[in-house]
């Protein structure tokens, strides 16, 4: 296990390799993120075990939505059941946000979000943060719009627009950075996930391993390498 000194405050997670995983076993793909909203569970449960403060799970891209149908209603499928079991875990404490366009989503799932949000509210736990229809580019244009608005509404100067406003317009305008960011199954890429908030970020890529079979110790040993890199945010 990693030591408990110099964890990062804000992990973000690209759950990535589920169709992989599926296709290498002859399976649908909806069957790679069943395993992956396991592994998504078991992830989450150890981070708030090993004191992690905010994580950020990338559940569904803006872009999802150009998959096939079925594949997009697994997913959606996948995060209903969640909303409903998330009960399960009431023991656990965490705090669960959901960050993205919501308003795309079903009336009946829109409330529940917004019910296990305010409940958990005020756990202590780790603060889990599933980014459904999420896009950092559209994350941008919302804040944007909510300044512009604040602008056109006389109670904001554009001179008053600063990083730290348009960080508090972001769908958790409230959290930190992120520190690092840990993507499987050997893409490279950061593919519009928290781009504003991953401006001094770590990444850890790892090659090996397709997300359903991301384990706890492959956590650990991104928190490994992610101990041994020497952060100067710009500095010396
Ligand atoms: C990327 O793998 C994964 C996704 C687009 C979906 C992630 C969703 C889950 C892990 C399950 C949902 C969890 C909850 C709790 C609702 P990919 O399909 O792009 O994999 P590939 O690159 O191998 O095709």
């Amino acid at each position: 296990m990693a030591e408990f000194e110099n964890l990062p405050l804000h992990i973000g997670i690209i759950m990535d390799g589920n169709g992989r995983w599926a296709k290498k076993r002859g399976l649908p793909r909806k069957m790679g993120h069943r395993a992956g909203a396991e592994a998504f569970k078991k992830i989450a449960t150890y981070a708030n075990k090993i004191g992690i403060r905010y994580m950020t799970m990338y559940v569904f891209s803006t872009e999802n939505w150009k998959r096939p149908k079925d594949e997009v209603d697994a997913i959606i499928g996948l995060l209903r059941n969640y909303l409903v079991e998330v009960d399960n875990y009431r023991d656990q404490n965490f705090r669960i946000r959901f960050l993205g366009d919501l308003s795309a989503f079903d009336a009946d799932i829109q409330q529940k979000m917004e019910e296990i949000r305010s409940e958990s509210a005020n756990n202590t736990g780790l603060t889990l943060n599933l980014a459904i229809n999420y896009g950092g580019r559209d994350e941008i244009v919302h804040a944007a719009r909510k300044l512009a608005e604040q602008v056109k509404a006389g109670v904001l100067q554009p001179e008053q627009i600063t990083e730290a406003s348009i960080t508090e317009n972001l769908y958790a305008g409230d959290e930190p950075d992120v520190d690092l960011i840990i993507r499987p199954s050997g893409e490279y890429r950061l593919s519009n996930f928290l781009i504003w908030q991953s401006a001094y970020a770590e990444y850890v890529f790892m090659d090996e391993i397709l997300w359903p079979d991301f384990k706890p110790t492959h956590l650990d040993q991104a928190l490994l390498a992610y101990q041994k890199r020497n952060r100067r945010f710009g500095g010396i």
